[in-house]
């Protein structure tokens, strides 16, 4: 596939000193690099320069979700195919964003700000306290706060979950993997992804309907019981949990969810099923396992969960005046 992995996301935060303290101190990512108005962070193992980008506003909004794709030549590619969908493009040069090249902006039909990029400077410790006698280790094995091992995903609320999966699939290129049918065939999410994890980005349908909206981006813990232990640790710093921990039964993957200071959903999951097929077909769930799906241990989402996210800091390219 042209897209090899989701890469990071930039959050706008209306309260980057809180937003800063919540996700080195108690979640336990690292700062990576630092500017009068951008926090740089990443997990103790992602690999790049950074998987998510803090920056100051007014209010709290996503930036951009970035792909890196499978080769040199592959920008130049997208930039034409997406011309040619009559997407607008532009370009952000190498090194406005830290750590990494040229990127290649646009949006999708729903709006969500995507990235695509290819030079990532990938991270080597500088801090001897951080650094880790073992190669495979960029940073030494985390021990700060819940301490995630690596990005996993980001998802979102659309109001046409369907057309927007198509779009995904079918412009990006990014794998449909499962997805969520109501009786009448109305489609309730789907699940997404360029390589084997069960998904990098979910588009769910807005219950609303008022519009898309960030959900959340997520951060894989090891095992079950780290995340029970992220639990503990949240409500220690009175980080308020909005649902789980319970276990997915679309992906299989056990989750908890949180609101982080400037107001932005915050996942972490582990487990969930990985997909190997070079010839996948998605896996259909209707509203008589949609319980199972949510949460096959019995537990409902609030409200809010259906409906609430952050918005996204540009209006739709697609949307504005010709
Ligand atoms: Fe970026």
């Amino acid at each position: 596939m042209p897209i090899a992995h989701l890469g990071h996301a930039e959050l706008l935060v209306s309260d980057l000193d809180s937003s800063r303290d919540f996700f080195t101190r108690v979640l336990g990512l690292y700062v990576s690099d630092e500017t009068d108005d951008q926090v740089y962070l990443r997990a103790w193992q992602d690999w790049e320069h950074h998987t998510l980008v803090l920056t100051q506003a007014t209010e709290s909004a996503l930036g951009h979700t970035a792909w890196r794709v499978a080769g040199p030549d592959q920008l130049s590619e997208y930039e034409r195919l997406l011309t040619a969908a009559g997407v607008e493009c532009h370009w952000v040069e190498g090194g406005s964003e830290l750590g990494q090249g040229d990127g290649l902006r646009f949006s999708s039909p729903a709006g969500i700000p995507h990235e695509l990029y290819w030079e990532a400077a990938r991270h080597v410790e500088t801090d001897p306290a951080l650094s880790s006698r073992l190669p495979s280790h960029p940073t030494r094995f985390g021990s700060t706060g819940v301490a995630p091992r690596r990005f996993d995903h980001i998802n979102f609320l659309v109001d046409d979950a369907l057309a927007e999966q198509q779009w995904t699939t079918d412009v990006l290129g990014i794998r449909h993997n499962y997805y969520l049918e109501n009786e009448d065939n109305t489609r309730l999410g789907s699940w997404l992804s360029s390589n084997n994890l069960s998904h990098e980005i979910a588009i769910m349908r807005n219950r609303g309907p008022n519009g898309s909206a960030l959900h959340h981006v997520a951060y894989f813990v090891d095992s079950p019981d780290q995340v029970v232990r992220a639990a503990t640790i949240l409500a220690e710093n009175e980080i308020r949990i909005e649902w789980g921990p319970g276990t997915h039964g679309t992906s299989g993957a056990i989750f908890l969810y949180f609101l982080e200071p400037s107001g932005h959903r915050v996942e972490v999951w582990t487990g969930g099923f990985l997909l190997f097929a070079p010839d996948w077909e998605p896996i259909r769930w209707d509203r008589s396992v949609f319980q199972l799906g949510l949460d096959l241990w019995g537990s409902t989402p609030p409200e809010s969960f259906m409906t609430r996210g952050t918005p996204f800091a540009a209006p739709a390219l697609a949307d504005r005046p010709a």
